[in-house]
């Protein structure tokens, strides 16, 4: 398998890999989190750091938005680069009264409206699921840190901009907490190639209130989740 979008050198990349959507934000976890970090990736400025935390080497790297973009580089770390723990760190979108602005969500599973999950499946459904060693831990760390969290299952979508309306409400309906748009394929990818995943999300807007956060106070809310991952 060609490894055409992340340029590393093997052993460049660390066995826990953080996956931000944004490049920008692997880059600002690096700067804040992270010892003697490096850029390993710059291919279409989809930036890749490693460098250490608690003295444990670590990876972030950014992975663009949606599942068929993300698999890329997930599929890649994987295969190409041997990460063995793959977490998610991402906003989404609640679907829940209960689950508010800032919260953070421990993605156990994800539905999804996706052709992706759906081809490979030849038209069947399937449970992505997280990593129960990794989500026990991450709610573990959660508890600790005296984070308000959820546990339970995110809905992948390939919508941003849903133009069918009402559909994410159906899977609220049944007790999906939020939508974001690549846990699905993390979960479904890491499954194949016997590898643990987990998707970590904080809140940044309600499709319940439409209320939104302002970027600043999503840069400081952040920081809980992210130290929830750095740590598993
Ligand atoms: N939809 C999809 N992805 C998201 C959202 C949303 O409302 N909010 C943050 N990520």
């Amino acid at each position: 398998m060609g490894h055409y979008h992340i340029e590393a050198k093997p052993g460049d990349i660390a066995e826990l890999v953080l996956l931000p959507g944004d490049p920008l934000r692997a880059k600002f976890i690096a700067d804040t989190f992270l010892e003697d970090a490096f850029c390993y990736n710059q291919v279409r400025g989809m930036y890749g750091y490693t460098g250490t935390y608690k003295g444990k080497r670590v990876s972030v790297q950014g992975s663009g938005m949606g599942m068929p973009s993300a698999g890329i580089y997930y599929h890649e770390l994987i295969n190409v680069y041997g990460a063995k723990k793959l977490v998610r760190v991402g906003s989404c979108g609640s679907l829940q009264e209960h689950v508010k602005l800032y919260d953070v969500i421990i993605g156990i599973s994800a539905a999804s409206n996706s052709k992706m999950i759906e081809r490979r499946f030849f038209g069947h459904t399937y449970a992505p699921t997280a990593s129960f060693e990794l989500a026990e831990k991450a709610v573990h760390l959660a508890r600790e840190m005296g984070v308000t969290y959820h546990v339970g299952s995110l809905l992948s979508s390939d919508f941003f901009y849903d133009e069918t309306g009402e559909d994410v409400f159906r899977f609220a309906e049944y007790g999906v907490l939020g939508v974001e748009m690549e846990a699905a394929e993390l979960l479904t990818l890491a499954a194949k190639f016997k590898v643990q995943a987990l998707a970590i999300c904080t809140v940044s807007d309600s499709l319940v209130t439409s209320e939104q956060t302002t970027s600043e106070e999503r840069e400081k809310s952040f920081t809980n989740m992210m130290e929830i991952a750095l740590n598993l």
